[in-house]
């Protein structure tokens, strides 16, 4: 019986760091609404580089830092919803980018609980016994599909990517449980991207829906009753409690949703990592970019329990227990 123990989380940020301030030149809005309402002070923002950029420089970190042979990695998933191209995916672009030559690669499309869910795939394929090495990374470039008119949603998103390296260990599991849901009757809460569509033949042409465009309050409330009740989950099915965990470590949207969450939980925040006023909102990378930084603070140690949980457009929501 194989389990997937994970080796390594790193993540690379674009340079460009642009406050609050900086923002309301842009559009009317203030530090004091951003922070207050969201928690952010600050996120980095792409001047150059595309998702594909992000997701190669951190599988080239990974493969670094683990010490495993590019030619040895067997399967890379990237997690985005802002990818370079439709075609080809961001993860076949890392496969030849890091010289992963015998890796399967493709992408899934999971918005913030893309990370998640792409950890629990890894881990599939790792369980199966046939593949023995994997990368998730989450990588996002938000920056390119915000309207950077609509202030109720561009200060929210910045840019950026992290990731995880596994591999497959008979005595060892990181993998301790998971929940993953969907609930594609409220797909029309975040939406963004739309392709329309464009032959001779077509009768109705554009509209705005390219735009990320999202119901704030909708997305709050679902958040606020879904993320305790999935964590609960995990806690359930491991047979574990909230005492046995070091950290949870939310996808980084919105401090005042976590508040919310440690409440319904009945636990302190100081239990959450959030890094979210540095970052801001970057989808399927705001968790891995979180565990990357804890790694590299030293918060966490082998053996350690703790939780990751993201939610949002699908809706989709997901919690895992991982030990480190
Ligand atoms: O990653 C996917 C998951 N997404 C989320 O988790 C997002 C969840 N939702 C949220 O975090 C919050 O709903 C928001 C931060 C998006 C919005 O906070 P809110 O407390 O729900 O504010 P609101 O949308 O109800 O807007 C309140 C007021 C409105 O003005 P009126 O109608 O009360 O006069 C907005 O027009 O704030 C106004 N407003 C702003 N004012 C200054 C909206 N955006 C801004 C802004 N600056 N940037």
């Amino acid at each position: 019986m194989f389990n997937s123990k994970i080796v390594g989380f790193e993540s690379y940020l674009p340079k460009k760091v642009v406050t609050n301030d900086e923002l309301s030149n842009i559009v009317e809005t203030s530090d004091e609404w951003i922070y207050t309402r969201t928690g952010i002070s600050k996120r980095c923002l792409s001047t150059q580089e595309n998702t594909s950029d992000f997701a190669i420089n951190v599988g080239k970190k990974l493969i670094e830092k683990s010490n495993i042979p590019a030619e040895d990695i067997d399967v890379i998933i990237v997690a985005t919803i802002t990818p370079d191209y439709l075609t080809p995916s961001t993860a076949c672009m890392v496969q030849g980018a890091i010289g992963a030559k015998n890796a399967l690669a493709f992408d899934i499309n999971v918005a913030c609980s893309g990370f998640v869910y792409g950890l629990s795939i890894a881990d599939k394929f790792l369980k199966s016994g046939i593949y023995k090495n994997a990368i998730v990374i989450g990588a996002e470039t938000l920056s390119k599909i915000v309207d950077w008119t609509d202030r109720s949603t561009c200060v929210l998103f910045g840019d950026g990517s992290g990731g995880a390296i596994l591999t497959s260990c008979k005595d060892y599991n990181s993998v301790i449980s998971e929940d993953l849901n969907a609930d594609g009757m409220s797909w029309q809460a975040i939406t963004g991207g739309n392709l329309n569509n464009n032959n001779p033949f077509t009768e109705k042409k554009d509209d705005n829906s390219f735009y990320l465009a999202m119901n704030g309050r909708d997305v709050f409330n679902f958040a606020t009753k879904t993320v305790p009740k999935s964590i609960n989950e995990v806690l359930i099915k491991a047979n574990l409690t909230l005492d046995d965990i070091k950290y949870i470590v939310p996808h980084q949207a919105n401090s005042r949703i976590v508040e919310v969450v440690a409440k319904k939980l009945k636990v302190s925040l100081d239990k959450f990592y959030l890094n979210l006023q540095n970052f801001g909102n970057t989808s399927a990378a705001s968790i891995p970019i979180a565990l990357a930084e804890m790694s590299q603070k030293g918060l966490l140690q082998k053996g350690d329990k703790i939780i990751i949980a993201g939610f949002g457009a699908g809706l989709t929501w997901a919690s895992m227990i991982v030990q480190i």
